[in-house]
C-alpha cells in the first residue's frame, strides 16, 4: 500500500527524468540491436532483462527451431540451456510446480464414469487452488498408440516445452484422490533429484516385484534429463515395435508381474534394475508419505483421523478460527506444530483407487465394484470437507453428499 508520504517521493524529481531518459535510450539500443541479430537460428540472449512469464520478446528462442517437435518419437537435444535461455527472459512469479492429471477421449462406458472423474478433478483443482498451483487437464491421446498408462508420457513430455516456467511436472492420475488438503509436498528436498515417486527399495531390489513403486503419481523435473528418461522408458511402450518383447523381459525380470504386456510401472523398475548406475542416483523414492496410498487401507479410517484431528481443535482456538481459503496455509503450517508427533494418525495425503477404475467401471476381481463407488464416495467427501470448512459447510456423512452448515467456533461448540 503507498502511502500519502511516499506518494510525493513520486514526483518527478529531475534525477528520476534522467534516469526515464537513460532508459527510454536502453530500449531503443535493445530494439535496434534485436533488429539486427546477425545470426538468425542463434537462440542467444541479446539483453537479458527479465519479463513477465506472459509477455514475450521478439528475439528467437527455442519456440522458433521448425525441427522442434512436441511429439515423444522425436528427441529434444540441449533442452537445459534452451530452458535457461528461455527463463533470463521471463521470470516465474509463483510456485514452479505444474500439476497435469487427464482421461481418456471419448465418455465413459460405466454410467457414473463421467461423474466421478468430474468429482476428482475438481478434487484436485481444490488443492491446486490452496496451495497456488497451476494445473492442466488433457484428454487427448497426444500418441495415437499410446492409451491406458501409458498416455501420460506424451503429455508430459509435450507440457515440458510448453511449460518451460515450470520447474516440476507433477503427474497425478485421475482416479488419485487428494485427501489431506494441507499436507505440501517437501520440494526443498528434492534438490538434487529429478523423479519423485513412492517406492520401496526392498520390494524393488529384493523381491524385484512389479508394485515395488507406484507410476500413477510422480514429479518429473523439466529438464533434458528427464527428456531422456522418458524416451527411454516410453521406448517400452505399445508404439515400438519391440513392445511384445519388453512385455516377455518385464515378465522374467519381475517375479510377479502377471499380464503379459509391457507396462510403464515395471518398465520404471526394470530400468532401476538393470540401469541403476545410468539412473537411480536422480530418481528420489518417497517412503515417508502417501503421494499413492491404496484406497483399500485408507478408506475405512477416515473417520477414526477425523476424530483425532476434531479433539485437538477442541482444545486449540487458534486452529479453529474462521479464516479465508486464502490463508489455509498459513493454517496447515500451524496444523503441523500440533500433528507432528509420529504417534498421531495423520490424514493419507493421496488416495488412490488402483483397481476400481472409475471411468469404465471395471475392477479388480479382489474386490467388488460397491465397494470401489462406497471407497470413492467416501474420499471425495472427506476431502470436500477440508474445503467446505472454509465455506461454513459439512458433508456430516462421509457417504452421502448432503451438507448442513457448521456452527460458529466448531466444535468447540459441539459435544
Ligand atoms: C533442422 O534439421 C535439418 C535436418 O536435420 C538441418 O539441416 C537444419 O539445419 C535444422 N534447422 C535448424 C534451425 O536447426
Ligand atoms: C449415511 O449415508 C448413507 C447413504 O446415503 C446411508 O445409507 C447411511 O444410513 C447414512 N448414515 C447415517 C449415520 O446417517
Amino acid at each position: 500500500m503507498i502511502t500519502l508520504k511516499e506518494k510525493t517521493r513520486f514526483r518527478v524529481s529531475p534525477l528520476a527524468r534522467t534516469i526515464l531518459g537513460l532508459s527510454v535510450a536502453a530500449s531503443i539500443v535493445w530494439f535496434l540491436r534485436s533488429l539486427r541479430n546477425p545470426n538468425p537460428n542463434s537462440f542467444d540472449i541479446l539483453d537479458t532483462k527479465p519479463m513477465s512469464v506472459h509477455e514475450d520478446s521478439p528475439e528467437r528462442n527455442f519456440y522458433d527451431d521448425p525441427n522442434l517437435s512436441y511429439s515423444i518419437d522425436k528427441s529434444v537435444k540441449d533442452w537445459d540451456a534452451k530452458r535457461r535461455n528461455w527463463l533470463k527472459r521471463h521470470r516465474p512469479d509463483r510456485d514452479r510446480i505444474l500439476v497435469i492429471t487427464g482421461s481418456q477421449p471419448l465418455k465413459c462406458q460405466n454410467e457414473n464414469g463421467d461423474h466421478l472423474l468430474l468429482r476428482m478433478f475438481k478434487n484436485k483443482v481444490d488443492y491446486c487452488r490452496i496451495h497456488g498451483y497451476e494445473i492442466y487437464y488433457n484428454n487427448a491421446f497426444l500418441h495415437p498408440k499410446m492409451g491406458g498408462y501409458w498416455a501420460k508420457y506424451p503429455i508430459i513430455r509435450a507440457a515440458m516445452l510448453a511449460h518451460p516456467e515450470a520447474e516440476w511436472i507433477w503427474w497425478i492420475d485421475a482416479d488419485a484422490v487428494f485427501t489431506d488438503m494441507d499436507f505440501k509436498v517437501p520440494i526443498e528436498r528434492y534438490k538434487s533429484h529429478n523423479l519423485v515417486i513412492n517406492g520401496w527399495p526392498n520390494m524393488i531390489y529384493k523381491d524385484r516385484s512389479w508394485v515395488g513403486l507406484n507410476a500413477g503419481v510422480f514429479l518429473i523435473r523439466n529438464c533434458q534429463w528427464s527428456m531422456t528418461l522418458m524416451e527411454v522408458w516410453a521406448g517400452m511402450g505399445p508404439q515400438t515395435p519391440r513392445y511384445q518383447n519388453w512385455g516377455k523381459i518385464q515378465k522374467s525380470v519381475l517375479k510377479d508381474k502377471v499380464f503379459p504386456a509391457s507396462d510403464d510401472q515395471s518398465g520404471l523398475i526394470y530400468l532401476l534394475l538393470k540401469q541403476n548406475k545410468r539412473w537411480a542416483d536422480k530418481i528420489y523414492l518417497e517412503t515417508e508419505y502417501g503421494l499413492h496410498g491404496y484406497w483399500l487401507n485408507l478408506v475405512d479410517t477416515y473417520e477414526k483421523v477425523n476424530k483425532g484431528y476434531i479433539e485437538i481443535e477442541k482444545g486449540v482456538q487458534k486452529l479453529r478460527r474462521r479464516h479465508a481459503e486464502k490463508q489455509s496455509e498459513v493454517y496447515g503450517e500451524l496444523w503441523e506444530l500440533y500433528i507432528k508427533d509420529t504417534t498421531f494418525k495423520r490424514r493419507p495425503f493421496i488416495t488412490h483407487f488402483t483397481g476400481c477404475q472409475p471411468c469404465n467401471g471395471e475392477h479388480n476381481p479382489a474386490y467388488t465394484r460397491q465397494q470401489c463407488l462406497k471407497g470413492m464416495e467416501n474420499a471425495l467427501n472427506y476431502a470436500d470437507n477440508q474445503v467446505l470448512r472454509q465455506y461454513g459447510f459439512v458433508h456430516p456423512n462421509l457417504s452421502d453428499s448432503s451438507v448442513t452448515q457448521l456452527p460458529f467456533d466448531f466444535p468447540a461448540s459441539s459435544g
